[in-house]
């Protein structure tokens, strides 16, 4: 662990009684389309939710609206007691917002430090400062063997870790990771959960996590919010979540996914 990763957060953290996100009747609309129906939620600081539902069932579009790339046609988005429903994305990951896609995005004739890299100095780190800085993130991930390779030679999984690391590099607060297992062979799941719960103990990230495998879930979240069809079904403990009738009937009809 190096000085940098262990550097305790800028917070007291867990005295906040406040949530650290909170949706308020968001609604998505894409042309006749409602890809998120009146939704609202409230996380605390250090929670993990896993975000559930069929496919189509607006899951990634709720990820976009807190990140800033969609705005909602209705309802409002705060983030640590900020009104950030019109804030621009580059405003959202200054105050602490990160995700990584569904479809991995990485800049495939880099090497894996530089893409790194490339999210440090966005943040705001100078060149000198982020070659260095890199490192720690890409060890922080289990990448530290594949430093200086070129992104497009790693494994789905690998590249997975990747986005990980370039997330971590704007040192969110709150993290949101889509799909972070999929496509990924079973024998690397556990070590990715794995450094999945040492961002939330070792440095007090909260998490919404969007994943299919009720196993994989369970492992990485506390709390559950349910949709189908763009509405919340049901929200509250993982476990009550996953009993629900129909939380049980769709994840049944897939359970082998
Ligand atoms: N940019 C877009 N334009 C039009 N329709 C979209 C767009 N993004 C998502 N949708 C639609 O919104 C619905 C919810 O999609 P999405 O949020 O990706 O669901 P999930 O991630 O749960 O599978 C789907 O019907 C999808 O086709
Ligand atoms: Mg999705």
């Amino acid at each position: 662990m190096t000085a940098d990763l262990a550097e305790p957060a800028a917070r007291p953290a867990g005295l906040s009684a406040d949530p650290i996100l909170a949706l308020e009747h968001v609604t998505v609309r894409f042309g006749g389309l409602v890809a998120n129906d009146d939704v609202s939620l409230t996380l605390g600081e250090r929670r993990s939710l896993a975000l559930m539902g069929p496919n189509g069932a607006g899951k990634t579009t709720l990820f976009n609206v807190v990140a800033g790339s969609v705005r909602p046609t209705s309802g409002r988005v705060v983030f640590a007691g900020q009104d950030i429903t019109t804030a621009p994305a580059s405003e959202r990951s200054r105050l602490g917002i990160a995700r990584t896609f569904q479809i991995t995005q990485p800049f495939s004739t880099l090497t894996v430090r530089e893409n790194v890299m490339v999210a440090l100095t966005a943040a705001g780190a100078s060149m000198k400062d982020a070659h260095a800085r890199a490192r720690d993130y890409v060890d922080f991930v289990g990448l530290g063997l594949k430093l200086d390779d070129p992104s497009s030679t790693l494994s789905t999984g690998q590249r997975k870790r990747l986005e990980l690391a370039r997330a971590l590099a704007t040192r969110p607060r709150l993290l949101m990771l889509d799909e972070v297992t999929g496509g990924v062979d079973r024998p690397s799941i556990p070590g990715i959960i794995d450094t999945i719960h040492r961002l939330r103990d070792e440095r007090g990230i909260t998490l919404i996590v969007v994943e299919h495998h009720m196993d994989f879930l369970r492992a990485l979240a506390d709390e559950a919010l349910f949709l189908h069809r763009g509405q919340v079904v049901v929200g509250g403990p993982i476990e009550t979540v996953a009993a629900h009738p129909t939380v049980r009937n769709i994840y049944l009809g897939d359970a082998d996914d």
